[in-house]
């Protein structure tokens, strides 16, 4: 698995305004890596990762999976929104079977393989449940299920736990370390929640708006699992809300900041 971003740029037309959603974007991401794209609201993270998924197209540069240019979606690369995106007329089961039945599955395989994932996520008792009967953190592990029961060799994730309150959210950022370490594949995920970046992520790629561009990639170099009241923890942080606010000397003020302009209480 690879993915190279050669000179990306996108820019959308708002009314009779141009806005350049990204900038001349250029990265490699590895084998295996957590990679987390980090930034206030606005800054082009969901558009350079719908860019990665083959969604949407960028009008300039280019980016290459395993040496391919995407121009589509794929399954190799398997999405996760916010919203959850799930159909809900179909139970928990039916929903991860969606995907399978898409791709035309062996019918043999299909029963092993959302068993594995049932057990995986600890979705058995909910199985045959329907979203609406779901918490938002069992709706979101069902949405991560789906995606990776295809066996994806890249998942990329759009703010996925940002709907959830700072307790489950914790857990399902374990959860979701945990599944990456059995996986063993390439994660993407968009935050705009510093701490969440630097409790996950291999490398922070720090995003700054209008236009979006790569303000710094950060190498995360701390064992996990983390501790957000280490002191290279704060370090990072800290650094991180300096690059995003420059003119700032006062870092709880910039934090209220971020997190107000991103919507959270
Ligand atoms: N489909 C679209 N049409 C017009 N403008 C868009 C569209 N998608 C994104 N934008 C604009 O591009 C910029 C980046 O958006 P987005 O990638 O959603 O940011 P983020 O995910 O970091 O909040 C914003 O100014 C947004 O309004
Ligand atoms: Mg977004």
């Amino acid at each position: 698995m690879s993915v190279e971003i050669h000179n990306v740029t996108k820019s959308f037309k708002v009314g009779t305004e141009e806005v350049i959603a990204l900038d001349r974007i250029s990265l490699s991401i590895k084998e295996k890596e957590f990679l987390c794209l980090l930034g206030p609201s606005g800054c082009g993270k969901s558009t350079l990762l719908k860019l990665i998924a083959g969604i949407d197209q960028p009008d300039d540069g280019e980016i290459l999976f395993d040496g391919q240019r995407v121009r589509e979606p794929s399954k190799e690369r398997g999405v996760v929104f916010q919203d959850y995106a799930l159909f809900p007329w179909l139970t928990v089961r039916k929903n991860i079977l969606f995907g399978l039945e898409l791709a035309k599955v062996d019918p043999h395989k299909k029963k092993s393989i959302l068993d594995e994932y049932l057990q995986l996520f600890e979705l058995h008792e909910a199985a045959d449940l329907y979203p609406n009967q779901l918490s938002g953190g069992m709706k979101q592990r069902v949405a991560i299920a789906r995606a990776l029961c295809l066996k994806p060799e890249l998942l990329l994730l759009d703010e996925p736990f940002a709907a959830l309150d700072p307790f489950l959210r914790q857990k399902l950022q374990d959860e979701l370390l945990r599944i990456w370490n059995v996986e063993k594949i390439t994660f993407i995920l968009v935050t705009h929640d510093i701490e969440e970046a630097i409790y996950l992520a291999d490398r922070i790629v720090v995003l700054t708006p209008k236009p979006g561009k790569i303000n710094e990639v950060i190498p995360v170099h701390l064992p996990r699992p983390r501790s957000r009241t280490d002191s290279h923890f704060i370090e990072i942080r800290n650094r991180i809300i300096r690059l995003l606010n420059p003119q700032s000397t006062n870092d709880s003020e910039v934090t209220n900041k971020i997190t107000m302009s991103a919507g959270i209480p």
